[in-house]
């Protein structure tokens, strides 16, 4: 049996814009946002608190949060404890580690292995917990890195351990670069579901290969309610090579709708923010739904 209801994490605002080359104006992403928070997503992740040397797309991170902090559950990404002082800074309580369980992608995305991140993250994540923060872990590659290719069950389910002991809330558990087959997804959320019933656990894909949305009804059927995507399917992870975009959330929307799964969101209202963000994109959004509102 498949769940009744899903909880949707918009990510376009973060691993949408991330990989743009061209700045995108400051006030274009708070209204992106705020058009998405009318589609009524209640959980975003907004901007991410990283090197501007390394993500210069993003270097806007405290304009965007000062204008979008609301009541809602507004994420930022932090890499380090440098990120996670802005995120206090700002009052964001809500943060995002992110560690990939291959090496060397963890190398490339954050200049370090994967052990020395777990080290250096988990006392960090204690120390948040003890002052409330809300806090997810994402755990990237976790089925194929771009660089070592296929990544083992029990390397992902161990490294989501240490985070889970640690205290984090949220677990997403990510296809980096778009490569997972839905027998794998159901094979290894089946196995995540079991093992840590305590913790949230959300399914991140990029749709690199046109799997997506099959991924994303294998992982239902193995029982998680939670999916990050991004309007427009836009995104991707710069130091990722190959990697496309997420899920487009007005095609997910679309399917959960039409198989009777409560999202919350408004369709129409997701394919208005898109318009409004489109013309700053280096590419036409492709997303199936997209294409239909605009062709009719
Ligand atoms: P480094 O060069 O080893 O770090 O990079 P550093 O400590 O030597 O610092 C370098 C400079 O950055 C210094 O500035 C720091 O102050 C500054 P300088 O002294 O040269 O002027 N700095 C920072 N500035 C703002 N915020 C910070 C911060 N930290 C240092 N938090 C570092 C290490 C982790 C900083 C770098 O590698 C980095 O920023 N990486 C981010 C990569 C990234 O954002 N990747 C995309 C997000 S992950 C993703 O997309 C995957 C996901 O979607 C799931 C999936 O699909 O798999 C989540
Ligand atoms: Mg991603």
């Amino acid at each position: 049996v498949i769940p009744n209801s899903v909880t949707l994490v918009e990510v376009g605002p973060r691993d949408g814009l991330q990989n743009e080359k061209q700045q995108v104006p400051t006030d274009s992403k708070i209204q992106f946002i705020r058009e998405l928070k009318k589609a009524g997503f209640n959980e975003m992740e907004l901007t991410s608190f990283v090197s501007p040397k390394w993500v210069p797309q993003l270097a806007d991170a405290k304009e965007v949060l000062t204008h979008c902090l609301d009541h809602d559950r507004n994420i930022v990404l932090t890499p380090n404890e440098k990120g996670v002082q802005l995120a206090r800074k700002s009052s964001c309580q809500n943060v995002a580690f992110f560690v990939g369980v291959s090496n060397t992608f963890n190398q490339k995305n954050i200049n370090s292995t994967t052990e020395e991140s777990v080290q250096k993250l988990l006392p960090l994540i204690k120390e948040l917990k003890a002052s409330d923060f809300y806090i997810r872990a994402c755990i990237s590659t976790s089925f194929y890195c771009p660089y070592e290719g296929k990544v083992k069950e029990e390397d992902v389910l161990a490294l989501c351990r240490k985070f889970v002991e640690a205290g984090v809330d949220d677990l997403s558990v990510a296809d980096t670069i778009g490569m997972a087959n839905p027998s794998e997804v159901f094979s290894l959320f089946s196995k995540l579901k079991l093992s840590f019933p305590n913790v949230l656990i959300t399914a991140h894909f990029h749709d690199t290969r046109g799997m997506a949305l099959a991924n994303i009804y294998a992982a239902l059927q193995a029982g998680v309610d939670r999916f990050d995507s991004s309007a427009g399917g836009i995104g991707g992870c710069p130091f990722a090579p190959g990697a496309s975009g997420n899920v487009a959330t007005e095609d997910v929307v679309f399917m959960l709708d039409q198989m009777g799964v409560e999202t919350g969101i408004d369709l129409q209202q997701v394919l208005k923010a898109v318009e409004g963000i489109e013309p700053h994109l280096s590419k036409p959004v492709e997303s199936k739904m997209y294409r239909l509102y605009k062709s009719t």
